[in-house]
């Protein structure tokens, strides 16, 4: 799978309302799944994970980005996020920056979006010395 391979964003879809389903969110009561395509041909995915502290919170895409990496890395070519019931959600703007790291500016997001479009002119690894 490369970016100009086609993506098959309902099974993406699937996958993070799959995700969705296992997140621990007993605070908000928002579920939330994120799921992502590599450039090798993988599916990734996480679930939101709430904390009695609430500012400890893990979002989805931050599982996500756990599970890239988990499973062997690579870059992310698209990612979906969405809440229980298959609305699609954007992400916050923590996790656009962690979608910028894994995926940079021309991951898709949720069909529409790149995650250019969601973070322009990010700070990324190339503004580091
Ligand atoms: N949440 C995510 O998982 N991803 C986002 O991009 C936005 C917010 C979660 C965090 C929290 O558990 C719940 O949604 C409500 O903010």
């Amino acid at each position: 799978m490369n970016q100009d391979q086609a993506i098959s964003w309902g099974d993406l879809w699937a996958a993070a309302r799959r995700a969705a389903a296992e997140a621990y969110a007993p605070y908000s009561n928002l579920s939330v799944g994120a799921a992502g395509l590599t450039d090798n041909g993988r599916t990734v995915s996480g679930c939101n994970v709430e904390n009695a502290s609430y500012g400890l919170t893990l979002c989805a895409e931050c599982g996500l980005v756990g599970d890239l990496h988990r499973t062997g890395g690579g870059r992310l070519v698209a990612v979906a996020v969405t809440d229980g019931d298959g609305n699609p959600l954007t992400p916050c703007g923590r996790c656009r920056q962690l979608l910028y790291e894994a995926g940079g500016a021309s991951c898709l997001v949720n069909e529409t979006h790149t995650v250019g479009d969601l973070l322009p002119g990010a700070f990324g690894p190339d503004d580091l010395p």
